[in-house]
């Protein structure tokens, strides 16, 4: 754990002091984006210092030649990632002639701030460049009004001479990914233009032998000064365009510009129009003029707040964790646009290649569904359904019946290349039949099930039913080398939550069609699900076979879980942790350390089906042995700790899912975000903390309050009404903002809720010290 910065404000993330060591986690830090583009926390100005210069745009993405060893049938051909686009955000500013770098000035007073009520990224800094001393102050957004447009303020002010200050705002599209297999370019440049005050640069994904889509993005510039320059010039050549402005400034004088760039690209316009697109776009927006563009951004932040935010009074950490965690969440994604998916980093590095995993569904949805429009967690369904068919291929190429959802993805097809994350991880396939039944249940539109669902339902089972097999001898089914969530142990046989989510996915695709039946003769059969084939599946899940030790009362994570050597987390010597930057693969594999939740993602997914002390024998069992090295896995086990009263667990667990990034847990920050699991903040309050269930149509509460927290509140949409649920030392409130009623059950008691509702808080006695 690695906290940089230690000045902790309720709604900003502030840096007080140029970072030179830590550059890139800063960067990864002060990262902004708009659901359409972003980008890691760079600075305009040069720095020639180590950074990494990240900017990505949603959608966009290239096939990689994959490098693996030695070819085998059937592995995914390339490997794609979102390429890091054109730097737009360029500005080099010249004192004098000089060029500002803030790797070598003298840097003497240096303030960043990451505003996460109003979406805007401000730094200020006095600046020496041999004895010409200036103050920057400089502002940046992506608007999320306008989606394309990406606006900075840079201002500078002379603080002990009288001379000139040159900007060159810039665009450059000649822009290498960190992790490109081959070294290779992934862009090639199609045009560039300039003129006084514009410039633009257009550059293409290169060809590639997968047939793949090829994207064309236009990024376009119009300047803004705040006074006629004494000179400006302009250029542009192969993938880069600039302008050169010259102004006259004085001691204490202040000059500045406002660079306006638009970027367009071919998911969403013709080639041919890409240049003039982005042209009228900026135009009415420098037409607004830059205080309407920014007040309609922070408006638009401030709405999704008023929905979204969770207060927590008396702990400003966990409160900066949680605002934190949903910036970033809805920084990368809001639901607008039905192609776009979540990718584990985000807009904010390269790892995981920004393509779509199954923590979309698993960890992000639950979020979407609680804070968003419906259409925002449909639109995730959507975008599954839309690939049903290449996912149908996915299992044929392994010679499997039925649909196997690929573990990374971005058009459908699986596109990473190792083999126990890509071909073994087929637990991912359950988790998306699982946001079918979370969001239906959670929302009450079993019309979507009908419409789409109920292709991916049937497809997935039919995936299940070929890839179980029958072993004779003990009369039952099992599923043979596969990965769990558990990373940490592969190809491993019986995984328990594969198992059982395998299992519960035969049975759920039987439920549907009956009903299905029974509602609608007419559409039902579209899938040609024949008596036999419902029959097949109802035998195996009944004859689905689930790792269990008598002896111990526990759940086992699979076969051979309980042969391994058991040494616990605490027992491990200093300086082992994190395995995965301390061990060898092989000792990791062999080793009884847990990645993350397995057996206890499991009993998150169907929590209603197990009893509090099911969950407290196994979480007892299985928590000393993990090391939560995925950031998904903190959030899970708080979750299931509070459910069994050990809140101090759960609080220990809630702070280092929501302070995940800010105190750099994983030791991996400067990398990008974990963006998959900001949401873990989230369920970690809501469904830990509060207690939120919404298994079988009902929602209920069982709120609980960490010991060092004064309250906590957030508001909830179910089912289309808004609800505001406030807990403190003495009681629980919830005020229904809608005007319908609702039924409520609060620690097991039902209400009806019309108004509001304030009942004591349930303070249970055996409750650990947060
Ligand atoms: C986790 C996976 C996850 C991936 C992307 C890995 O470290 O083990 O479960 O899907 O990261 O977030």
């Amino acid at each position: 754990m690695r906290r940089l910065f230690d000045n902790i404000n309720e709604w900003k993330i502030i840096q007080d002091k140029i970072e030179f060591d830590e550059n890139r986690l800063a960067e990864s830090i002060m990262s902004l984006g708009n659901g359409y583009m972003g980008m890691r926390g760079n600075y305009e100005e040069t720095y020639t210092n180590d950074s990494h210069r990240g900017s990505y745009i949603g959608g966009i993405w290239y096939p990689d030649k994959t490098r693996v060893g030695w070819w085998k049938n059937g592995y995914p051909n390339y490997f794609g990632k979102v390429p890091n686009s054109v730097n737009y955000i360029g500005i080099d500013v010249y004192i004098n002639g000089e060029i500002l770098d803030l790797a070598k000035a003298k840097v003497i007073d240096f303030y960043r701030e990451l505003d996460m009520k109003n979406g805007v990224l401000t730094r200020k800094f006095v600046a020496d460049v041999n004895g010409k001393k200036i103050e920057a102050s400089v502002t940046r957004f992506l608007s999320v009004k306008t989606k394309e447009l990406g606006v900075i303020k840079y201002e500078v002010k002379a603080l002990n001479f009288d001379g000139e200050i040159t900007f060159t705002p810039y665009l450059d599209s000649d822009v290498k990914n960190e992790d490109s297999n081959y070294e290779e370019a992934f862009w090639v440049n199609v045009s560039t233009e300039s003129s006084e005050k514009y410039g633009n640069v257009v550059a293409r994904t290169k060809d590639n032998p997968f047939n793949t889509e090829v994207f064309t993005i236009c990024a376009n510039m119009s300047i803004k000064t705040n006074k006629e320059p004494k000179e400006n010039t302009y250029m542009n050549k192969e993938y880069y365009s600039e302008n050169k402005i010259v102004l006259d400034i004085k001691k204490d004088e202040t000059v500045s510009i406002e660079k306006y760039v638009a970027i367009t690209t071919t998911r969403d316009h013709n080639e041919a129009h890409l240049i003039e697109k982005s042209e009228e776009i900026l135009n009415d927006q420098t037409i607004k003029g830059y205080e309407t563009v920014l007040n309609e951004h922070m408006n638009a932040w401030n709405k999704r707040w008023e929905s979204a935010d969770i207060k927590i009074e008396g702990d400003t950490l966990a409160q900066q964790g949680i605002r934190y965690n949903l910036f970033q969440l809805f920084s990368t994604y809001y639901g607008e646009d039905a192609r776009l998916n979540i990718g584990p980093k985000g807009f904010t590095g390269e790892k995981y290649g920004g393509a779509t995993y199954w923590d979309t569904e698993a960890y992000c949805l639950p979020v979407y569904l609680g804070v968003a429009p419906k259409e925002v967690s449909r639109n995730l369904l959507v975008y599954r359904h839309n690939q049903l068919d290449k996912a149908i291929e996915n299992a044929k190429k392994l010679g499997l019946n039925g649909a196997l959802y690929p573990m990374v993805t971005f058009n459908g097809e699986e596109c990473h290349n190792e083999w126990e994350i890509t071909f073994e991880e087929i637990h991912r396939n359950g988790s998306i039949v699982y946001a079918i039944y979370n969001y239906t249940n959670y929302t009450g539109d079993f019309e979507y099930i009908k419409e789409k669902g109920i292709d991916v339902i049937v497809e997935v089972a039919r995936f299940w039913a070929s890839r179980v097999h029958l072993n004779k001898r003990r009369n039952l089914y099992m599923i043979h080398g596969v990965t769990g969530p558990n990373e940490y142990d592969n190809n491993v046989n019986n995984n328990w939550y594969t198992n059982y989510l395998a299992k519960w996915c035969l049975e759920y695709a039987v439920n549907n069609i009956k009903w299905l039946e029974k509602e609608n003769i007419q559409s039902v059969n579209r899938n040609n699900v024949d008596k036999k084939e419902l029959e097949n599946w109802l035998k195996i899940s009944s004859k689905m076979y689930l790792p269990y030790d008598e002896e111990l009362d526990i759940i086992v994570q699979h076969d051979d879980f309980l042969d391994k050597e058991l040494i616990k987390v605490k027992d491990l010597p200093k300086g082992n942790l994190p395995l995965n930057q301390n061990w060898s693969w092989d000792k990791i594999l062999r080793s009884c350390f847990i990645k993350q939740a397995d057996v206890l993602q499991g009993m998150y997914y169907f929590g209603n089906k197990f009893s509090k002390e099911e969950k407290k024998r196994n979480f007892d069992f299985y928590e000393p042995y993990t090391v939560h090295e995925s950031s998904l896995s903190p959030s899970i086990y708080s979750i299931i700790a509070c459910e069994i009263d050990n809140l101090e667990k759960a609080y220990e667990l809630y702070s280092r899912t929501a302070r995940l990034d800010l105190d750099n847990y994983n030791n991996d920050t400067e990398d990008g975000l974990h963006i998959t699991s900001m949401s873990g903040a989230w369920l970690s309050i809501v469904q830990g903390f509060a207690g939120m269930q919404t298994f079988e149509q009902s929602l209920k509460f069982a709120p609980k309050l960490p010991q060092n927290w004064d309250g906590y509140s957030f508001n909830i949409n179910y089912r289309d009404n808004l609800l505001k649920v406030e807990v403190n030392k003495e009681d629980v409130k919830i005020s229904n903002m809608s005007n319908k009623s609702i039924n409520v059950s609060i620690y097991g008691e039902e209400y009806k809720l019309e108004d509001k509702i304030v009942i004591p808080i349930e303070v249970n006695k055996n409750l650990c010290n947060a």
